[in-house]
């Protein structure tokens, strides 16, 4: 296959030599014999607004958006899917007809990856949410099947604004806001899910105190932090008994979405799969 006959697929973000979007993209992409190519782009804050002047000249398909550009390229997007509006975030850009569509396949690929890694279903569920960051957001957008979520972060103020929000989009779910470390073993007691968005058991770094212990039997444990594979959070979740949901789940599946809308095809998940773990592992 000629290089000069690639479409051009990619990911740009600051730092981006971590990204482990390439390795799961470009074996998919062979594994289908597709003329693509998935490449890393690093783009620091300040050339963001260059990148994007001169990004008709250079065949790119389609992109991945990640941190810290999520939000920072919406102005530069022709139109807005309806999950990226809500997110208030972009995480995939797909050009047709030259024109920029973002989109954002964070919540989708996150509840994918919990009904098919997990069999969870969220209706009519009880979740717990850690953090009220970006990611917390994109999850929480997600969770509107579920009857109650209480979002618990450490600066509680965060977690007000984002419970209000989306108790104003979305009626059929209650959100509600409390801070990280005060707040009442009742809540865990009946919660059905946890998850973990923060950065907390990230490269080993020390778990805040959390009251696991009074989660119910039937709980699962999510933690959307994949670097540890195990994160300090699921190990203490398996040593409890509890179920456990792995954060590189969340990665494969709203890649594979991506993908789907950038090449029209189907993604080999499991193909996906294996090279992202692989990956993780060295
Ligand atoms: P992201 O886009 O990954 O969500 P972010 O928007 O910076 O990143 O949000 C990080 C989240 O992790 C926040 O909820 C943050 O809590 P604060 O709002 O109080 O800052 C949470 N977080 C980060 N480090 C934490 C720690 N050591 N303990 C508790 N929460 C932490």
């Amino acid at each position: 296959m000629k290089k000069s006959r690639l479409k051009i697929l990619g990911i740009i973000g600051d730092p981006i030599s971590h990204s482990l979007s390439p390795i799961m993209h470009n074996s998919a992409l062979a594994h289908l014999k597709l003329p693509y190519l998935y490449m890393p782009f690093h783009v620091v804050p300040d050339k963001l607004d260059e990148f994007f002047k001169t990004f008709k000249k250079r065949n790119i398909h389609g992109l991945n958006v990640t941190i810290p550009h999520k939000q920072a390229v919406i102005p530069y997007m022709d139109s807005l899917t309806k999950q990226a509006s809500l997110i208030g975030a972009v995480n995939t850009i797909i050009v047709k007809n030259k024109k920029l569509i973002g989109d954002n396949t964070d919540a989708q690929g996150y509840l994918e990856s919990l009904a098919k890694q997990s069999q969870f279903d969220l209706h009519g569920k009880r979740v717990i949410l850690l953090g009220a960051g970006g990611a917390a957001r994109a999850i929480a957008i997600g969770l509107n099947q579920a009857s109650e979520v209480l979002i618990l972060n450490r600066t509680l103020a965060k977690a007000i604004d984002l419970a209000q929000e989306l108790n104003f989009k979305f009626k059929q779910t209650h959100f509600a806001a409390y801070s990280l470390t005060k707040n009442n073993p009742q809540f865990w007691k009946h919660a059905d899910l946890l998850i973990n968005t923060t950065s907390m058991g990230m490269k080993n770094k020390k778990l805040a105190d959390l009251p696991l212990k009074f989660l119910s039997k039937q709980a699962l444990v999510s933690d959307i932090v994949y670097t540890p594979l195990e994160t300090s959070l699921l190990k203490q979740a398996k040593k409890l008994g509890l179920k456990t949901h792995p954060g590189w789940g969340m990665l494969l599946y709203q890649g594979a979405l991506s993908f789907k809308k950038w090449t029209g095809h189907e993604a080999p998940l499991e193909v996906m799969k294996k090279n992202l773990l692989e990956a993780l592992k060295n």
